[in-house]
């Protein structure tokens, strides 16, 4: 049907616009000046005085249904990608679980298991790699030709994951051979991991002690060997969580030398601190509703973070969506910071902190654009189809209010999950509307979409 969204204010990464926006068959038509009839009559029209028309938000990071320990995150697809659109997001780029010994592709059929018939908006899949073994190195082919042309590897987290320096290297070559694109996980794990059993040592137990024991300086010089090996192996690299101002200067320092280093942030890290994770007096243990990896930092590195986004130095804010149910899950750590379950809800509210920074003067909205939905798309080849409001495009929508305002908290939000780390922050701005592929999915705060129609999203090597 088609379908003009009149009277609007179009914002793309570029410009921001008065035009009206049509789109039929799943697909944007064209945007034009107001009142412009080159489309024919609307069968449908939708109002949208005083509100933004925005592409529909580009999450690369999350962790849906995935095993840690003794625990599966509490959002699985239908939970999770329903929370996704309702704080205006309607692509996903999740990842593929990987433990050694196991075969990348059958953990990749596994992923695609727990998506389909559940999963409300598209996805695509990143493939976690936790050695560079013969067969791993013999799957990463199949792997790309499947539509997943993204790996992570990790620094951190000796016993599960990490890959040494060489086996990196490699990774990065074969990527680079593949077309695939490295992401990076750069907390250099292997002191960290003493820092903890010598925290343990000294019988301190509270979740204070996951940032205590995770300093900054991993992550830092973690950021600076990813790219040094990046380097070596002609890749292109994209650094994962960015939480803090010298990870920031690294890459920084990367891409003044030419080198393609992208570096991407999350909300919680924007707007979340260490201090949270101190609890409150009466209750330290509170603090473990913000355990995530890497650690919230102080305060201060808030404001870098959020200038290096405007400056362009950070590329992108994905959410690092990996919740946990405070009881029940978080609070198995309730003796040991160690056993807290690492990672924090935000699929939902993405959209409503960056557009609370915007009225605050921190990022212009053509900026908030870029980061949220664009430039992940462009990095991850999803663009133009995604994150734009070109002709051609899938007609992914947000009609933005901005003066919805919506107080945040567990009960009002759509993510599975018993807290909400942002617990009675008002924000000034909510969707009134969120489409995709031309198909209502979210009107006014109620759900309109089946679980199972979302798309797996096939990601072509660069
Ligand atoms: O705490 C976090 N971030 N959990 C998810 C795993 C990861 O390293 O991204
Ligand atoms: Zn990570
Ligand atoms: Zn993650």
């Amino acid at each position: 049907m088609r379908t003009a969204i009149l009277n609007g204010t179009l914002v793309s990464a570029a410009e921001t616009l008065p035009y009206d926006l049509y789109f039929d068959q799943g697909s944007i038509l064209g945007a034009v000046p107001r009142g412009d009839q080159r489309f024919g009559p609307p069968e449908m029209s939708i109002d949208a005085t005083g509100k933004y028309v925005l592409p529909g938000g580009v999450d690369v990071h999350t962790h849906l249904d995935l095993p840690m320990g003794a625990f599966n995150a509490s959002d699985d697809y239908a939970t999770g990608t329903l929370a996704a659109a309702h704080g205006g997001t309607t692509t996903i780029i999740d990842f593929v679980n990987h433990a050694r010994g196991e075969s990348l592709l059958k953990n990749v059929e596994a992923w695609h298991q727990k998506a389909a018939g559940r999963a409300v908006i598209d996805y695509g899949f990143h493939m976690t790699v936790a050695e560079a073994s013969p067969q791993v190195m013999a799957e990463l082919p199949a792997v790309v030709k499947s539509g997943i042309s993204s790996v992570k590897v990790f620094f951190a987290y000796p016993e599960r994951l990490l890959l040494d320096d060489p086996s990196v290297f490699r990774v990065m070559q074969r990527a680079a051979d593949l077309g695939a694109l490295v992401l990076v996980h750069a907390e250099d794990g292997p002191p960290l991991d003493i820092l903890v059993e010598q925290a343990r040592g000294r019988g301190e137990w509270a979740p204070i002690n996951h940032a205590l024991t995770r300093p900054e300086v991993a992550e830092a010089t973690g950021t600076e060997r990813a790219i040094a090996l990046a380097e070596m192996a002609h890749a292109p690299v994209y650094i994962v969580h960015v939480s803090c101002a010298r990870a920031l200067t690294r890459i920084v320092e990367g891409k003044s030398r030419g080198l393609t280093v992208w570096g991407e942030t999350c909300p919680q890290y924007l707007c979340l601190s260490e201090d949270d994770l101190r609890g409150t007096p009466e209750d330290p243990f509170a603090g473990a509703k913000f355990v995530c990896t890497p650690p919230l930092r102080p305060k201060i590195h808030q404001e870098a973070l959020w200038r290096g986004l405007a400056q362009g130095h950070l590329d992108t804010v994905a959410t690092d969506h990996c919740p946990f149910n405070y009881v029940g899950q978080k609070d198995r750590g309730r003796n040991d910071f160690t056993k807290i379950p690492n990672g924090l809800p935000g699929i939902e509210t993405r959209l409503h902190l960056l557009y609370e920074a915007v009225t605050q003067g921190k990022l212009s909205l053509e900026r908030m654009v870029e980061v949220a939905a664009t430039a992940p798309a462009k990095i991850f080849g999803l663009y133009p189809k995604k994150g734009s409001l070109l002709a051609g495009a899938d007609a992914d929508l947000v009609i933005w209010d901005p003066i919805r305002p919506v107080t945040l908290n567990a009960q009002s939000l759509h993510m599975r999950v018993d807290y909400s780390t942002y617990e009675g922050r008002t924000v000034p701005g909510s969707p009134m509307q969120v489409y995709s592929r031309g198909e209502l999915l979210i009107d006014r705060g109620c759900a309109k979409a089946a679980p199972g129609r979302g798309r797996f999203l096939a990601r072509a090597p660069a």
